[in-house]
């Protein structure tokens, strides 16, 4: 539970990238246009690797309301990244990689712990030497992990994802798009964004219904 000062406003987040309304019909068809390769997909998800690392940072170099915010940037864009992974990519690694099962084993085991540091962190204080030495440690778990899925199974899913499965990783396109990188800004206020509030463990659950599909949402 964020126990914390800070209180996340949704709507001072604007998407930056693709501003479309996950929930508009139309909206994703679009996406789905323009993004139905593999290749979009790796790249968008190796940027975000990128953003984590710059959250981490932000966050283990501010403190009080500033670093309430990083981490409250990180803990939406890790539910998004985490879930389309799961949802998307590790299913194909673990069929089309010789070792895959072992591979996405092992990536399934960190994303689990990570979450549960992540749930862990949300009952601490910000300012507390435990959330630093924490959040110190998830950083460097998340970074290891993020290192083996580019070298194990992007460099592999880049030259093969199947196109048959164009529709979901377009889907999982747009929800990152609407949501990733975050900027403060004070009259944007669309659903995309209201679904990533609460609790880690709730942000997950939300990131996956959305990335399923906008008839799956509630
Ligand atoms: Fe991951
Ligand atoms: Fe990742």
């Amino acid at each position: 539970m964020p126990a914390r000062g800070f209180k996340p406003d949704v709507g001072w987040y604007k998407p930056v990238g693709l501003l479309i309304n996950p929930s508009n019909e139309k909206d994703w068809q679009m996406t789905l246009a323009q993004h139905s390769t593999s290749n979009d997909v790796i790249q968008l998800l190796e940027a975000q690797h990128l953003e984590i690392k710059r959250l981490f940072a932000a966050a283990l170099d501010s403190r009080a309301e500033e670093r309430e915010r990083a981490f409250f940037e990180l803990r939406r864009l890790l539910a998004v990244h985490e879930s389309a992974e799961e949802e998307l990519i590790h299913p194909q690694a673990r069929s089309m990689l010789s070792d895959g099962s072992a591979i996405v084993d092992e990536r399934l085991d960190e994303e689990q712990s990570a979450k549960q540091m992540l749930t862990e962190l949300e009952d601490l204080s910000v300012d507390s030497v435990e959330f630093t030495t924490k959040l110190s440690a998830l950083r460097d778990a998340v970074v290891e992990h993020a290192e083996h899925e580019e070298h194990d199974e992007f460099n592999v899913l880049r030259a093969e994802f199947p196109q048959a499965d164009a529709e979901r990783l377009a889907n999982a396109v747009a929800l990152a798009e609407s949501i990733a990188p975050t900027r403060p800004h004070p009259d944007v206020n669309t659903p995309s964004e209201n679904i990533l509030i609460g609790p880690f463990a709730a942000m997950l659950d939300r990131a996956r219904d959305a990335i399923n599909g906008p008839s799956r949402q509630t």
